[in-house]
């Protein structure tokens, strides 16, 4: 589908001062008009804003091929982001979407030359000195391979560095994986890439370590001897709300099985390392 690109924003971002000495970023969220943008990466850059572990200077753009606007985006993650009970909250979270743009663009050079998303960057860029460009490719995994021809043609950071996170699952099989490993490589350097399973980090798997590697209890009876079976249960109260379109194309199994699920097992089952 080919659309028109458009700029569209509630107000300029601005940099406290004019600095032209200050390092910058953009993050770019590719597919802000999905399900993984609002429901995870805006919620997640929401947090940071909160925590004042933003840049000091930074601009976050969404990007896809609807016709949007950072109001669109705004209303559609309200509910997923947290703190907004209040005038305070509210009001912060009014300041929050003023370091947005959304630009609606296609995801294939052949079809879209990119000018839309480029035109959006030198304007923010020629402010600074120095300034990075991330790209996080929320969209499906079939729009990578064209999606990375056009970061690399079209978006290279000309005065700082270029990084693309992709999401799991990479590729649908050992060979879909290879290819997309292949495609990566011809267009980006290996520290440009940002592979991303965002559930790794729930706070609630993270504590199985230090329940049983930091309590004396747990760490005594953690065996053979003592335990007999274990049974890893995967539940979700929401149903597929808004990832019917992930589910359909990549499936529960591949979505959860390899990943969530075996990296709980390999908590639950893995022998404290010693050294030697
Ligand atoms: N949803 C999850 O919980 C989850 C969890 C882990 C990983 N992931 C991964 O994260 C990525 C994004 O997931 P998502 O749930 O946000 O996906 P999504 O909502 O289905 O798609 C995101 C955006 O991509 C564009 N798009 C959808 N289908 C397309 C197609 N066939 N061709 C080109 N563009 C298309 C649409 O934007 P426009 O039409 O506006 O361009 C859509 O809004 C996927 O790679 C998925 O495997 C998702």
């Amino acid at each position: 589908m080919d659309v028109d690109s458009s700029v569209e924003e509630i107000s300029e971002p601005p940099p406290s001062k004019p600095v032209k000495c200050t390092d910058a970023k953009i993050f770019v969220i590719v597919g802000a008009s999905g399900y993984l943008a609002k429901k995870t990466v805006y919620p997640a850059l929401w947090d940071l804003f909160q925590q004042h572990r933003l840049p000091d200077h930074v601009l976050m753009i969404g990007y896809a091929r609807s016709k949007l606007s950072v109001r669109d985006i705004k209303n559609r993650c309200r509910d997923f982001c947290t703190g907004i009970g209040t005038e305070r909250g509210r009001n912060r979270y009014e300041n929050f979407w003023r370091l947005h743009k959304y630009v609606a663009g296609g995801y294939n050079s052949d079809r879209d030359n990119g000018t839309a998303l480029a035109r959006a960057f030198e304007d923010f860029e020629a402010n600074y000195k120095k300034c990075d460009r991330i790209f996080y490719l929320a969209v499906p995994s079939l729009t990578y391979g064209s999606l990375a021809e056009m970061i690399s043609r079209h978006w290279k950071a000309p005065k700082g560095c270029t990084k693309v996170a992709l999401e799991k699952p990479f590729g649908m099989n050992k060979q879909s994986m290879k290819d997309l490993e292949e495609l990566l490589d011809r267009y980006f350097q290996e520290p440009e890439i940002c592979r991303i399973d965002h559930n790794l980090t729930l706070d609630l798997v993270d504590s199985i370590m230090s329940l049983r590697f930091a309590n004396r209890f747990y760490k005594a009876v953690w065996n053979k001897e003592n335990i007999a079976a274990v049974l890893i249960t995967f539940k979700e109260d929401l149903g597929t709300k808004g990832r019917g379109n992930i589910f359909d194309k990549t499936g529960i199994i591949r979505d959860i099985m390899h990943n969530h699920m075996l990296q709980i097992l390999s908590f639950v089952g893995m022998i404290f390392g010693t050294l030697n």
